[in-house]
């Protein structure tokens, strides 16, 4: 069952990958300008990427389960959308006039979530969260937002309430305690930075009927978990936001972020409206919409039918029992989480609930550390934290080629034992 190891050229001293990371930190800080692309001792360099592979400038290819985290539904260049925006290059790629590209996948996002009646894009899902936030802030005239510890909403340092995921109680006397002062509520229903919990049955229900009591607006951020069902995430939850945030897989690959929702909450950015409360929201960027994104945004959603979802669901359970049971053949202490197209490996077997219970101790945090790079040099890429993501050119052999350097990752982490 072992694929064969071919190691990690990147590296070796002299290595291209070392030189340009040498280079790198001569004009950036530690050589990164994205925090998420480093891993000790420093990273391989990308030099091609094409559909579920990336070759790294030492010449070593390997399979991609990260796909720039989670961005890449269709895998790296895909023909359909290489076309469209090939196309678009041609055309212009960013222009002072709005385009009929951003009406055309304005049309497709709005008709696929129910509650989203109005939508606006951003170049980054961090900046979707920023506008939402603005969106709340001004449609109540209160300033506070409430967050789930742990969750990651982007790089906008915001939130002044903090909330435990899961816990129902804690939802309903803090938000009551915090309502007179609270604009919105953010979350992420399947909060990918502590690794894909599962929402316990009625909790997002409850923080849907607490928020709407309290008259505080509920903003789903799906920057990643729109990847869970055709017409979002809280379709296939059940439960329906003032405000959704999204990013990533709507953008085909191409910086994007949108966010939208209730007709009214988004007059605030109306720039006919000529009422002035609620207070009027002025949003610009240089980059909104740009038609590159929008072509590519379409073609890469047009092509999401509900039976690529559906495929890439069941590529998902392949590698979650895959993973699971290879955890059981070999009695570790290890766990699979995640959904549909998502999965994350936790070195422990604690039940995963909230924040504070996905935290690895310092010993696992060490095995997954070797974990990820023994995976590397099999061929896979993982997130550092061990979560990964599937891409729509992936097929049941990649996902086999997983499972066997997932065996040889768990004999690595055996053999340090001993
Ligand atoms: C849930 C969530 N919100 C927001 C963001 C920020 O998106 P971006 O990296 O495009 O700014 C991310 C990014 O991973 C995310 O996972």
């Amino acid at each position: 069952m072992a694929s064969p190891t071919f190691g990690n050229r990147y590296l070796e001293p002299g290595s291209r990958s070392a030189e340009l990371y040498a280079r790198a930190r001569a004009v950036m800080p530690g050589g990164n300008t994205r925090t998420t692309v480093f891993a000790p001792p420093y990273p391989a360099y990308a030099a091609k990427a094409q559909g579920a592979t990336l070759t790294d400038v030492d010449g070593q290819t390997r399979l991609d389960f990260l796909n720039n985290y989670t961005a890449l539904i269709h895998g790296h260049a895909h023909p359909r959308i290489v076309e469209s925006v090939t196309r678009q290059l041609t055309s212009g790629t960013a222009v002072s006039f709005p385009t009929e590209s951003e009406v055309r996948l304005a049309e497709l996002l709005t008709d696929r979530v129910d509650s989203l009646e109005r939508i606006r894009f951003t170049n980054s899902g961090t900046e979707a969260v920023m506008m939402a936030v603005q969106a709340a802030r001004a449609f109540t005239g209160r300033r506070k937002v409430a967050r789930f510890e742990g969750c990651y909403h982007g790089t906008y340092d915001f939130g002044d309430v903090e909330l435990p995921f899961n816990d129902v109680d804690a939802v309903e006397r803090v938000i009551a305690e915090h309502a007179a002062e609270l604009a919105a509520v953010i979350v992420d229903p399947l909060p990918h930075r502590p690794g894909f919990l599962d929402p316990q049955e009625g909790f997002l229900n409850t923080l849907r009927e607490v928020t709407r009591a309290h008259d505080v607006l509920l903003i789903s951020d799906e920057v990643i978990s729109f990847r869970l069902d055709f017409h979002g995430a809280q379709h296939r939850f059940g439960y329906a936001a003032d405000l959704t945030t999204l990013g990533k897989i709507i953008g085909g690959g191409f910086p994007v972020g949108a966010f939208g929702g209730r007709a009214d909450v988004m007059s605030v950015f109306d720039p006919t409206s000529t009422t002035t409360t609620p207070k009027r929201v002025s949003h610009g960027g240089t980059f909104n919409a740009n038609p590159v994104t929008m072509v590519a945004g379409y073609a890469s959603m047009a092509m999401m039918t509900p039976e690529q979802y559906d495929r890439l669901a069941s590529l998902g359970q392949r590698v979650r029992t895959g993973l699971a049971d290879l955890i059981e053949a070999r009695g570790v202490s290890w766990q699979v989480s995640g959904q549909e197209s998502l999965f994350k490996l936790h070195a422990h077997p604690r039940p995963l609930v909230d924040y504070r219970s996905t935290l690895p101790t310092p010993a696992e945090q060490a095995a997954i550390e070797q974990f990820y790079m023994v995976m590397f040099g099999e061929g896979i890429i993982l997130a550092p934290d061990l979560a990964g993501c599937l891409s729509t050119p992936m097929t049941d052999q990649d996902v086999d080629k997983l499972i066997a350097a997932a065996d040889n990752a768990f004999s690595a982490l055996d053999h340090r034992k001993h």
